[in-house]
């Protein structure tokens, strides 16, 4: 990055109070003037421990709301105002409402990837790293996972105890990394260890060797012997796996491992975001005040 930028980033941090938060899956540049950088678990638990007026946050909606929401008093504003997880908005509220009248002894269980709307009306919220403990240490019986079919059916197979109702959500990102290129990858690295997010395709997930959020995914391959990956998630990733492992390979499956919401933000949008301190993260009282239960209790149960 360019020195003039670097330089002018951390006097606007300073003059104006901000922290910058970052998802793995923006652009390396982005990660790289971050204070801090990590999944959608670590982001939404620094959110609450930061000590800086304003937060920053470089990623999509939901993950400002998320920080929005547990810090009521507190200036969230989003690098780029138009970055959305198209799964958020896979599941109604009516939805929802219409299977907590049918079904009884149910939790309502909300990826975090999903709006505050949806959060509000929801028992508990989940991450990708900590569904099966969050899921685990619920009381009820069934549990309506939404809005994402695929991490929700990896956290069934490993809890048979509990009875899953599924929602039809997906992250196209995800679903477009197919078996068979993973496969083809493997063919072209057999030495190679295939690391997946859970987001990914049961027939994926399958042929993968280690399942884990973005964060799960780089720790593991830092922590392994082995020099050579494969990796099924978003290309952000690749950033970190390769600062912190110079002398490893990683291998992508395909071209369209690539999130476009997520690559929206870029250094000039972040700069301008902070000179004005806009666009923030602005919710009705109430839908903060509801969506919280289930943040915190998120907290809690996977604490
Ligand atoms: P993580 O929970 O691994 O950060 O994943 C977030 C996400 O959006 C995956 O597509
Ligand atoms: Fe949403 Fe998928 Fe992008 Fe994650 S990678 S933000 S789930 S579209």
């Amino acid at each position: 990055m360019d020195e003039t930028i670097r330089q002018k980033i951390n006097q606007l941090k300073k003059e104006k109070d901000i922290v910058i938060l970052a998802h793995y899956y923006v652009d390396g540049q982005v990660q790289e003037i971050a204070d801090y950088v990590g999944d959608s678990y670590y982001l939404s638990k620094i959110a609450t421990k930061v000590e800086q007026q304003n937060i920053l946050f470089c990623g999509v909606r939901f993950m400002g709301e998320t920080a929005k929401i547990l810090n009521p008093d507190k200036r969230v504003v989003m690098a780029d105002e138009l970055a959305d997880c198209p799964m958020a908005h896979m599941i109604s509220v009516e939805k929802i409402e219409e299977m907590k009248q049918q079904v009884e002894d149910l939790a309502v269980v909300c990826y975090v990837n999903s709006t505050a709307e949806i959060k509000a009306v929801s028992d508990v919220c989940v991450t990708s790293s900590n569904a099966l403990r969050v899921v685990e240490g619920l009381s009820e019986k069934n549990i309506f996972f939404v809005p994402d079919n695929n991490l929700g059916r990896y956290v069934a197979e490993k809890l048979p105890q509990k009875h899953f109702i599924f929602h039809d959500g997906f992250c196209h990102v995800h679903k477009s990394i197919e078996a068979d290129k993973v496969l083809e990858a493997k063919k072209l690295h057999p030495d190679a260890c295939v690391l997946t997010h859970p987001e990914c395709t049961m027939d994926v997930l399958e042929i993968s060797d280690f399942i884990g959020s973005t964060s799960e995914i780089i720790d593991y391959a830092t922590a392994s012997e082995q020099e050579k990956f494969i990796i099924c998630t978003e290309m952000g990733v690749f950033f970190e796996l390769m600062q912190k492992n110079p002398k490893k390979k990683f291998y992508s499956v395909g071209h369209r491992q690539f999130c476009p919401n997520m690559k929206k933000v870029t250094i000039e949008k972040l700069v301008a975001a902070m000179e004005d301190l806009s666009p923030e993260v602005i919710l009705p009282q109430e839908i903060m005040d509801q969506a919280r239960i289930p943040l915190q209790r998120m907290l809690e149960l996977a604490k």
